[in-house]
């Protein structure tokens, strides 16, 4: 049994590549493991949001993660900015992190590039990341591959703090799935599929219906060369569709060029959007019920409760290390 954490972002609505990426792993390992799962709304602030939207994606990501299987008897599901230890410990952290360290970051070197206004939240984001994950004692941190360079700071951070102050948190291990670690845009195959994309035939929503899928996948990028083989270099296109099908009915790779090798890319794309389809269609049923419910704010209540309690000790840990307070 281990400890788990990992957070996602209330800023839209999830895309199929949060789903295979990470969702889908938490809900497996929920039933073995100790597990806290952070709906990041004081990360989604580093950039400008609406507050009726914000508050609209903050309930419709816990009415997903809930629609995708999280059980509440068995993990913690809870809002960051309702456990106010995120931030203090956040605060303590960021006085150990350096400015080069941030400045590597490829997240924020995409996310502030092009921007006239970029906030220094958006910068030391990491150090909110790091404080998230080492509040929980976490082992274990199961995410997508983006999200490996924040974990290589947070892995630093708290090696940083146990030397200076002795110990104090655990180093947690990252955790990436092996099929569907990086779904990529459906249009520019060379991207990674996100929810803040321009172009929404780039990524598939959790929430899309069977039609808008079907013509997302329909008139997803391919290549004229008309061979269904994965070959991330020449054939993003299709490699991502082949990762996005093999995600989805647990076939592998090659099964499954062997299973299309005199198919041509119509009826392959047909395959993978009823694919994406079976996949959804039942989250989807389980959301609707959720979104009104008077049961997500008990189990949003009660998940603040229980992580406030758990992050309170390792905060009051770390201040005692520190030197602060009295
Ligand atoms: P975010 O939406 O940025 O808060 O991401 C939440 C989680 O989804 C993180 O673990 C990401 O690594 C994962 N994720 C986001 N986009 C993708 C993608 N295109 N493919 C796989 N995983 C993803
Ligand atoms: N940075 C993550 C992302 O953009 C979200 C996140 C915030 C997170 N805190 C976390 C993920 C802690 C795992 C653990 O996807």
């Amino acid at each position: 049994m281990k400890k788990i954490f990992s957070g996602i972002q209330p800023s839209g609505t999830l895309t199929l590549g949060n789903y295979l990426g990470a969702m889908r792993q938490f809900v497996e390992l929920q039933n073995n493991n100790d597990c806290y799962f952070c709906i990041v709304d004081q990360h989604a602030i580093t950039v400008p949001q609406e507050p009726k939207e914000l508050k609209d994606n903050i309930r419709s990501l816990a009415a997903l993660y809930l629609a995708s299987g999280i059980d509440a008897s068995k993990s913690t599901l809870f809002i960051q900015s309702e456990v106010p230890a995120h931030t203090e410990l956040s605060w303590m952290l960021q006085s150990m992190t350096y400015m080069g360290e941030l400045e590597r970051m490829t997240q924020f070197k995409d996310k502030s590039d092009g921007r006239d206004a970029v906030s220094s939240a958006l910068f030391t984001y990491p150090s909110l990341m790091a404080a998230d994950i080492l509040l929980y004692d976490t082992e274990v941190v199961p995410v997508g591959d983006d999200q490996t360079q924040h974990l290589e700071l947070t892995r630093n951070l708290a090696e940083r703090f146990n030397n200076r102050f002795g110990n104090t948190f655990v180093v947690p291990e990252i955790q990436i799935p092996k099929v569907g670690a990086r779904i990529m845009s459906l249009q520019e195959p060379t991207k990674k599929m996100s929810k803040s994309d321009e172009n929404l035939r780039g990524f598939i929503s959790m929430l899309d219906t069977p039609k808008q899928i079907e013509k997302k996948i329909k008139s997803a990028t391919t290549d004229s060369e008309g061979i269904v083989k994965f070959d991330q270099e020449n054939k993003p296109g299709i490699s991502n569709l082949l990762t996005i099908l093999s995600s989805c009915t647990g076939k592998n790779i090659s099964e499954l060029e062997t299973e299309y090798e005199n198919s041509g890319y119509g009826d392959f794309k047909g395959d993978v959007a009823i694919a994406v389809q079976n996949l959804l269609e039942p989250i989807q049923i389980r959301y609707k019920e959720l979104i009104e419910s008077d049961e997500l704010d008990l189990i949003l209540d009660a998940g603040a409760k229980k992580a406030s309690k758990q992050a309170n000790v390792t905060l009051n840990r770390s201040k005692e290390k520190m030197g602060l307070k009295r």
